[in-house]
């Protein structure tokens, strides 16, 4: 058997964190709504707003997960067919069951099984940084684009400012205790932090998206910087 990878490297070793959320899949939208109380909501709705201005017609959520990014972009686009693909099946149930969502595909974001440029905009909410490589991740993305797509991306980052230290000791001393009482999985939520931390954000992140050969990379931190919103163009 290979060796467990490295502690801090287990955010994004694909079994370990599929196997979290198969765990956690019946109380993640509970263990979210109890964490922030219902802080989120406004992240989904910017999200979703600003898909709205392309008017997309194909729209892939990556890492879709219980679906509720996916149900507030349909909302805000009820023109567009949306697509859900996550590799936690009991997460996808959640989409089927709760959220009546029927355009749901097993997959590794890093494989997708999706024709090249088949979609307007690919959305991935809270995903990206437990993914095993980011570059590739977001190669796929691309693939999967039309020329002319857009890639989403809503991610959390650190804020800047009088508030980055004491939301710090927030993330890394407070959460996985109260996150774990909640989710009754506390391991994956010890890696909660260490995942934020070292998970590209701002500039980084344009430049990650820019360096995979994405054009017009935007972000806009929401909520004092605690989220970002990324945004950037196929050409
Ligand atoms: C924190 S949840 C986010 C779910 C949803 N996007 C949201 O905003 O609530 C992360 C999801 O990413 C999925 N995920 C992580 N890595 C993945 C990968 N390589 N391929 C597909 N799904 C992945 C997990 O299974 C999980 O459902």
């Amino acid at each position: 058997m290979p060796p467990p990878p490295a502690p801090e490297q287990r955010h994004q070793d694909p079994a370990f964190v599929r196997g979290v959320f198969d765990r956690i899949a019946s109380r993640y939208d509970v263990t979210n709504t109890l964490l922030c109380g219902g802080c989120d909501s406004g992240w989904r709705r910017r999200t979703a707003k600003l898909l709205a201005r392309w008017n997309p017609r194909e729209i892939l959520d990556l890492a879709t997960g219980s679906g509720v990014l996916a149900d507030v972009v349909q909302r805000w686009n009820p023109e567009a067919r949306i697509v859900g693909a996550d590799f936690s099946q009991p997460m996808l149930r959640q989409a089927w069951d709760v959220r009546g969502q029927r355009r749901l595909v097993v997959a590794d974001a890093l494989s997708l099984p999706f024709r090249d440029a088949s979609f307007d905009v690919v959305t991935v909410a809270f995903g990206l940084r437990n993914m095993a490589s980011w570059p590739a991740a977001l190669a796929e993305m691309k693939r999967v684009l039309r020329p002319g797509g857009h890639v989403v991306v809503l991610d959390f980052s650190l804020p800047g400012g009088w508030l980055r230290e004491p939301y710090r000791f927030y993330l890394h001393r407070i959460l996985p205790r109260l996150a774990g009482l909640i989710s009754r999985e506390r391991e994956g939520y010890e890696y909660l932090a260490e995942s934020i931390e070292g998970f590209p954000s701002g500039a980084a992140m344009t430049a990650l998206l820019a360096a995979v050969g994405f054009e017009r990379a935007t972000f806009a931190p929401l909520t004092a910087g605690i989220v970002s919103l990324y945004t950037a163009e196929k050409i």
